[in-house]
């Protein structure tokens, strides 16, 4: 069967939109932007809550008249076929995942059932759901993916691109590898309009604390070890969370059913870089350092296995195709994160549970 790759310009009617996992970093930060940029459009957020997940990253959303947070489990058919009938949902923007590579090292299951399992029952209640509102045009699944599909570049090679071949080398990333098969397949088979993008690290605020960047500036202020994995000579490309959510808009509005986008920062540093220049800034920002200059912190520790060396995004067809670019450079963006978490100790200070610890004795130990 073939289907057109035209553009297929949307409706100017407001969109009705199934976030899933709107209540974790990335998802919160998307419902934020979408709410403030179309207030008439519907947007219905799916969260099962984990450990990740936080209703207090929507707090400011909860009264307002377009928007609904629903607490569920994507693996849940019935219920995901209930929300996509009684919400009219023309578009699904799925963000609900395990996330951590850390944690996927420590017990993949979740990251098979969430990832795949899960990422399968939306795609399939959707289907179901648009053919039987005969296919309209204006539908779309976009599913939110990872640069680290394509497994670790050589410092001279050129950044990813959409057509560099998948080799997920974590539990965690084949398991997004997996689901992004099955959002592609869908289209080839059934004509689904999917959209995949796969984008490189994010940062920025609702960073959940077990994170590279959170952990470092939470630590800093709590005068804990700052761990860098194996020589902290790994590098990871940069881009700030509303960069990232003004791309997936762009997406939405302009990107073309059955393509790839990748998204990236265009900020590639090493770990043990990018660790330096946040103690640097934790050092001029946060008065009253337990240990001062924070550089004294920094401890090497144990490599996480199957640790990728090098990930770094082209991100040319989005420039040239949907007319996107980061606007945030790393040093404000940092600087601007910083701020964050120094402004909202309410929000992470509950976060470093019991259950968390158990967790962080578990990886650092
Ligand atoms: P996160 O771990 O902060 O949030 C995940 C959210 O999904 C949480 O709110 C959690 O409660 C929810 N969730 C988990 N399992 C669920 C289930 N079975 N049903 C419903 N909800 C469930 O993740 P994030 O960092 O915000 O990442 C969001 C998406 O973006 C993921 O798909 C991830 O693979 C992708 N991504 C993340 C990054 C990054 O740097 N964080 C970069 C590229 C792509
Ligand atoms: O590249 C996109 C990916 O970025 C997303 O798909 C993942 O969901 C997201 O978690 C992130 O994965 P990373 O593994 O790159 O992020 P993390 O913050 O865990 O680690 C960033 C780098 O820092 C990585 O090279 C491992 C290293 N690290 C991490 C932690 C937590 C350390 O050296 N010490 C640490 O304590």
């Amino acid at each position: 069967m073939k289907f057109s790759k035209q553009e297929q310009p949307l409706s100017s009617e407001p969109h009705r939109i199934l976030v899933t996992g709107g209540a974790g970093f990335i998802g919160s930060n998307f419902v934020h932007h979408w709410c403030k940029q179309y207030p008439d459009d519907r947007v219905v957020v799916l969260d099962a809550l984990t450990y990740a997940g936080n209703r207090n990253n929507l707090a400011e959303l909860e009264g307002l008249q377009n928007f609904r947070f629903v607490q569920g489990d994507i693996c849940d058919r019935v219920l995901v076929d209930t929300l996509l009938q009684e919400e009219a949902i023309d578009t699904v923007a799925h963000f609900a995942a395990e996330s951590h590579v850390d944690r996927s090292i420590l017990g993949p299951d979740a990251f098979i059932r969430t990832n795949v399992v899960g990422t399968f029952t939306l795609l399939e209640s959707f289907r179901h759901h648009w053919e039987r509102r005969n296919r309209p045009e204006n539908a779309r699944f976009l599913h939110v993916s990872t640069d680290e599909v394509y497994g670790s570049l050589d410092p001279d090679d050129h950044p990813f691109t959409e057509t560099t071949p998948y080799a997920p080398n974590s539990p965690y990333s084949a398991s997004k590898a997996g689901s992004d098969h099955l959002a592609r397949a869908y289209y080839h088979t059934y004509g689904l309009p999917t959209i995949i993008t796969n984008c490189s690290n994010n940062y920025g605020p609702y960073h959940f604390p077990e994170k590279l960047i959170p952990l470092t500036c939470i630590n800093v202020l709590l005068g804990k070890a700052l761990p860098i994995y194996g020589d902290g000579q790994n590098i990871r490309d940069w881009l700030y969370v509303g960069d990232h959510c003004r791309a997936l808009d762009a997406v939405i509005h302009r990107g073309v059913p059955s393509e790839t986008y990748n998204i990236g920062g265009n900020n590639e540093v090493k770990n043990i870089d990018l660790v330096h220049m946040l103690c640097e800034l934790m050092n001029e920002l946060a008065p009253h350092l337990p240990v001062h200059p924070s550089q004294k912190l920094i401890t090497f520790v144990k490599d996480r296995p199957g640790h990728d060396r090098r990930y770094a995004i082209d991100a040319t067809k989005a420039k040239t195709e949907l007319g996107w670019t980061p606007a945030e450079t790393l040093e404000r963006g940092l600087r601007q994160t910083i701020e964050w978490y120094l402004a909202h100790r309410d929000w992470w200070q509950p976060l470093l549970s019991e259950e968390y610890q158990a967790y962080y004795r578990q990886v650092y130990a």
